[in-house]
């Protein structure tokens, strides 16, 4: 008896009927404004290099990366955020091409601002690109650890030469204490207080950034693409001690809080809404990115679909800007 039907007080269903009354009701969208798209810069001329692990994703050279950009920005694209890959021959000890004014990643910064100045451009402050070791600072003198208040220092002076060179945000990715203070305040010292700072405030230390580390060739000096960095990164079990980093960060000036890994740490997210009004960043990093296509790959999942569902579930949980490596393609509406 399919249609014999009770009277029922509430009958949520009937908020689901159909496509419109859906859209009416839809509580979250993820648009373009929301995203930003993460891209790889290498040195050199010719043809843009496939990376491997990450379906899609390309190293562009400065030329091949402008295009990509206006492309990007044409399509609605608001905001990119850089990562150079270096030249092993630039790489030492104490990441010193960090603060070459001439760099791969400013010399890019400066092509990209120059030919498209309405884009707003991001740019990672960290060491990581330009160590041997592949950590995001210098180490201690035994070489044991990462040295804090040695990194802090590099750091804001490279905030700085970015900021010279025209970026708009930068994005401390090395977790090490006191960097957001000691930025803001080289930043203004140095005239750029319209420069802001988007803080990797919640930064777990993860195996989800194994293909960005094959992208932008990080990985220790052996290889591994897993580097131990869990006296600086944030232990995954500890959703506690995210709320101490983003309160320090809050009050050493950050414009823009960040969670990262992103969609295994919605919980995160989630708490640190309720924890400031600030606007939240989220990442959607780079293994979060090759599960999905690994999977698609194979025909187990849908691309457009879990890609669309997993943004949707960063922005639910209370992300109001997503990185992520599906930016332009959303764009493109593909
Ligand atoms: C470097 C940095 C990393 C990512 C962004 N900035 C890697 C790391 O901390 O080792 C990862 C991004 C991704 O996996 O997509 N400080």
């Amino acid at each position: 008896m399919a249609d014999a039907e009770q009277n029922l007080s509430r009958r949520p269903r009937r908020l689901r009927r159909n496509a419109a009354t859906r859209a009416l009701l839809q509580e979250t969208r993820v648009t373009v404004d929301d995203l930003i798209w993460p891209l790889f810069v290498k040195d050199g001329e010719g043809d843009a290099e496939a990376v491997p692990s990450m379906p899609g994703v390309r190293r562009h050279t400065i030329a091949g990366l402008v295009g990509e950009c206006r492309e990007a920005s044409e399509a609605g694209i608001k905001a990119v955020a850089l990562f150079p890959v270096t030249p092993a021959e630039l790489k030492n000890d104490s990441g010193t091409e960090a603060l070459n004014p001439d760099c791969l990643v400013l010399r890019a910064v400066r092509e990209l601002k120059k030919a498209l100045p309405e884009l707003l451009v991001i740019t990672d402050v960290a060491l990581d690109p330009y160590t041997t070791h592949g950590h995001d600072g210098v180490l201690n003198a035994e070489g044991t650890d990462v040295a804090n208040d040695a990194t802090v220092a590099i750091l804001a002076q490279m905030a700085v030469a970015h900021a010279e060179a025209g970026v708009d945000w930068v994005a401390p990715s090395d977790m090490m204490d006191g960097r957001v203070g000691a930025i803001r305040s080289a930043l203004d010292d140095a005239r750029h207080t319209g420069v802001s700072i988007l803080a990797y405030s919640a930064k777990y230390a993860s195996a989800f950034y194994g293909p960005f580390r094959d992208a932008v060739g990080s990985q220790s000096a052996d290889g591994a693409a897993y580097i131990d960095k869990r006296t600086y990164q944030l232990n995954p079990a500890n959703p506690r001690e995210s709320m101490v980093e983003a309160a320090l960060d809050i009050e050493e000036g950050a414009d823009i809080l960040m969670v990262k890994p992103a969609g295994a740490y919605l919980d995160i997210l989630c708490r640190m809404r309720q924890l400031t009004d600030l606007p939240l960043a989220a990442y959607q990093v780079s293994g979060e990115y090759a599960q999905i296509h690994a999977a698609a790959e194979r025909g187990w999942l849908d691309l457009a679909a879990t890609r669309d569902e997993s943004l949707l579930a960063i922005k639910r949980a209370g992300a109001d800007l997503i990185l992520t490596y599906f930016a332009k393609e959303i764009a493109l509406g593909r």
